[in-house]
């Protein structure tokens, strides 16, 4: 796995600006949250599952720093990017080991290794897919860069593809920030698989063609009822696919399954800057007194979903409780883990001061 996102080493948390790829590979190390907030508002990382990581690391620096408590930095964190739902899962989970005593930073390590794990199941339940359907469609980026490792959109086709399957990418650039052709066609490229980037309203002409065979995308925030939110354009794309008879895959790990949002209407979606489409390169795209609007995300209802991927596998949006369910077993399991370590851990030094 040659990408890396986001680690942390030596008392920093170390970001690839995801801004600046593919012209510049740059990497700036962290140790304040407060920068990290800004980083994360201003998608030096980006990507629900790593925005997660990294405010989970963020937390775990502000317990380093004098004044902060853990309500504040969860505070901070959260204040950055609304529609992520693993933002707030991974701000929790170190805010409650904080709250409890624990070390935040072994708690951020757990949950980065969480994450990673779950994208790494995700790529092996989906491959099996895209053994027949070769030419895929995927918007935004879901992989590596995304999610710290893997990916989750991408996870499948990586797997698919170190298998031997003969995958290719149409990457959609993705207005306004374009993180399609300069990060997923960046990811695609560094791995070898073979794909052409396509102007965002070029999909529907491919589709028409039959020269895609499904399409596969991750998500921010899923709801209850399978309505998710994910990168603007993906309503449009989903609708696309039904007309066109092709399979619409939506790949996630638990932190993205919000159990809070009984349907997609309860989602927040971000709204940006106008500035993200007023300019770009430094080259003014619009007449100065035109007014723009900028939705960070869509809406796409559960309907037009054939499957999601999930880490326990494949799931309809029918039959989405049962992930729910998972989503809570899991993490039972962990703290049930977490219990019976310490309880050896207290027998073994009772011994040691008997
Ligand atoms: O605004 P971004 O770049 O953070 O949006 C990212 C997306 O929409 C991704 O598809 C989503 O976070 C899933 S990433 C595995």
């Amino acid at each position: 796995m040659s990408v890396r996102a986001l680690w942390f080493e030596r008392g920093r948390l170390f970001l690839l600006d995801q801004r600046r790829l593919p012209s510049r590979v740059v990497v700036q190390g962290y140790t304040q949250v407060e920068h990290v907030a800004e980083a994360i508002r201003s998608m030096v990382v980006r990507g629900a599952p790593s925005i997660g990581v990294a405010a989970a690391y963020g937390m775990a620096l502000a317990s380093r720093q004098a004044g902060w408590t853990s309500a504040r930095a969860a505070r901070l964190l959260g204040s950055t990017r609304p529609t992520a739902n693993d933002l707030f899962v991974g701000i929790d989970a170190v805010r409650s080991a904080w709250d409890h005593g624990r070390d935040p930073l072994e708690a951020a390590s757990e949950y980065r290794d969480i994450v990673v794990g779950e994208c790494h199941r995700i790529g092996e339940a989906g491959a099996p897919l895209f053994r027949t359907r070769e030419r895929v469609l995927t918007h935004c980026n879901a992989g590596a860069l995304a999610t710290v490792e893997w990916g989750t959109a991408l996870a499948p086709l990586r797997v698919a593809h170190d298998r031997g399957s003969p995958i290719f990418v149409w990457v959609d650039e993705t207005r306004p920030l374009l993180q399609g052709s300069r990060l997923t066609a960046w990811e695609l490229e560094q791995e070898g698989i073979p794909h052409a980037v396509i102007a965002d309203n070029a999909a529907g002409h491919f589709m028409r063609r039959g020269e895609v065979d499904a399409v596969i995308v991750g998500a921010d925030r899923i709801a209850r009822n399978g309505d998710f939110a994910n990168k603007v354009g993906t309503y449009e794309k989903a609708v696309l696919a039904r007309e066109n008879g092709i399979p619409f895959y939506v790949a996630a790990p638990f932190s993205t399954f919000d159990p809070a949002s009984a349907d997609g209407t309860a989602i927040p979606v971000e709204e940006r800057s106008e500035e993200e489409l007023r300019r770009m390169g430094g080259s003014e795209l619009m007449p100065r007194k035109s007014r723009a609007r900028n939705p960070a995300f869509d809406v796409t209802p559960s309907r037009f979903v054939t499957s999601f991927i999930t880490p326990t596998g494949l799931a309809s949006p029918r039959g989405l409780g049962q992930v729910f369910r998972a989503r809570v077993r899991a993490t039972e399991a962990r703290s049930a883990a977490r219990g019976s370590a310490r309880a050896r851990t207290g027998r073994r030094s009772t011994r040691r001061s008997d």
